[in-house]
């Protein structure tokens, strides 16, 4: 296990933010990476005023970003503020996404369309959002710390159980899930993404 220190995302400061965006960009292959580096960023920066929003990040002694974990009862909410909160900068970036990267906006609307009864949160539930650690740091035991800490804060919080998507090729996630007491509760397609929807009860203790 590496020697590191575990924050709430709200004490991340601007040099740890921008670690932050550049890690979701390269460990995440998700919608959000794709829409680009000052999406991501914003969206983490909303993240951090969102008082529902539960979010860790580990750094190392040297102040260098390690992993984090974040997750929220109502993560489609923190995706509408990306483009409710600042709309001329949203369509701006959506345009510029549309030049560089039209692939990306195609995804994206088949993503929406698709969107599936299967991602549902009912209430009592958070969902684990994303969970990324440092490519040069994955596998010293950071993930499991940090869905620790999740866990543990969901469950002072109230929650009943949590909630989160994984494709389905993604073993390192998946046993990292399992091993923490998550269970696959079904399996869908959205989009062209194949995926596991995962579900742990925190009433009944689970420790990894
Ligand atoms: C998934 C991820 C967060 C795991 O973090 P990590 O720090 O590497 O994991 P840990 O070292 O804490 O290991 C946790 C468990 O996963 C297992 N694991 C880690 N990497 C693995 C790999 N590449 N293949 C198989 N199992 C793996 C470990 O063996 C451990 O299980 P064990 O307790 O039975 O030994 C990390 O691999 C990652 O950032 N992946 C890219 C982003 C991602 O896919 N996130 C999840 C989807 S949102």
């Amino acid at each position: 296990m590496i020697e590191t220190t575990l924050i709430p995302l709200s004490q991340l400061d601007a040099s740890g933010l921008e670690q932050l965006t550049s890690m979701h960009c390269a460990v995440m292959h998700t919608l959000l990476a794709d829409l680009g580096g000052p999406v991501v960023r914003r969206y983490y920066q909303l993240a951090q005023t969102d008082p529902a929003v539960i979010c860790f990040c580990v750094l190392s002694p040297a102040g260098q970003l390690g992993g984090w974990a974040i997750g929220s009862p109502d993560p489609s909410a923190l995706y509408s503020r990306l483009s409710r909160s600042h709309p001329i900068w949203f369509i701006a970036q959506m345009i510029r996404l549309g030049v560089a990267q039209p692939g990306v906006l195609l995804n994206l609307s088949r993503s929406i369309l698709s969107t599936s009864e299967a991602n549902l949160i009912s209430p009592g539930q958070i969902e684990l959002t994303f969970i990324g650690v440092a490519l040069h740091a994955q596998g010293q035991g950071l993930g499991k710390t940090l869905l620790n800490a999740f866990m543990e804060q969901a469950r002072q919080a109230g929650y009943t159980s949590i909630v989160l998507s994984v494709e389905t090729e993604n073993t390192a996630a998946i046993r990292l899930y399992t091993r923490a007491g998550f269970q696959i509760i079904r399996t869908f397609s959205e989009g062209t993404f194949h995926r596991h929807r995962m579900e742990c009860s925190l009433i009944k203790t689970a420790q990894v």
